[in-house]
């Protein structure tokens, strides 16, 4: 895989990262101004992951211990399947290790495939769902990593 660079995301990074929301998440994408909100909160944590300078992904969460949750997590479709997001993810993790949360939580539309098979890559177990949340027949799932632990035979999503 080329060098991939995962850094704490800065409010200078919000145009690129909003450049990659609004073609991936063509729904519902958040605001510029959601980014600063996130960005200006002492409890969120986000990182930017790039290639050569140019940003590819970017993920966040929430974390107040023992609680953690993660806000977002998004890979630019050119850069999908190249290990990236488990990158983004790993990092997630272990920033809510190291600040001793319990466990992670977080909530993904049941027909997002790609996103489900990486969470439960990482050992993130379906704990709940809202029937019909995000349109009829399209679920909001609640997966739970706990006790948090990474696994550690994760080689970056080669393929
Ligand atoms: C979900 C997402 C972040 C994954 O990022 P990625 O960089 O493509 O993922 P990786 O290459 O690191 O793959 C990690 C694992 O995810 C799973 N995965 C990734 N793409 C997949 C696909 N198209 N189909 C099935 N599983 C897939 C696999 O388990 C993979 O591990 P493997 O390569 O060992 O098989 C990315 O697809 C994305 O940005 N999607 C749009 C935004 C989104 O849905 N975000 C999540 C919201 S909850």
């Amino acid at each position: 895989m080329t060098a991939v660079e995962v850094r704490p995301m800065r409010w200078w990074d919000i145009p690129a990262v909003h450049m990659i929301e609004t073609s991936i998440f063509t729904n519902d994408p958040w605001s510029i101004e959601q980014f600063w909100s996130e960005l200006s909160e002492p409890t969120r944590h986000y990182f930017i992951a790039a290639i050569d300078g140019d940003i590819v992904g970017y993920a966040g969460s929430f974390v107040l211990s023992p609680e953690a949750d993660v806000q977002t997590i998004g890979v630019a479709s050119g850069h999908q399947g190249q290990g990236i997001g488990g990158l983004l993810l790993t990092t997630l993790i272990e920033h809510a290790m190291q600040a001793h949360a319990a466990q992670l939580i977080l909530e993904v539309r049941s027909d997002n495939v790609a996103a489900i098979a990486m969470y439960q890559q990482f050992g993130f177990d379906r704990i709940s769902s809202r029937p019909n949340y995000y349109a009829p027949d399209v679920d909001a799932l609640i997966m739970r990593l706990r006790p948090l632990a990474l696994d550690t035979t994760y080689g970056g999503g080669k393929r």
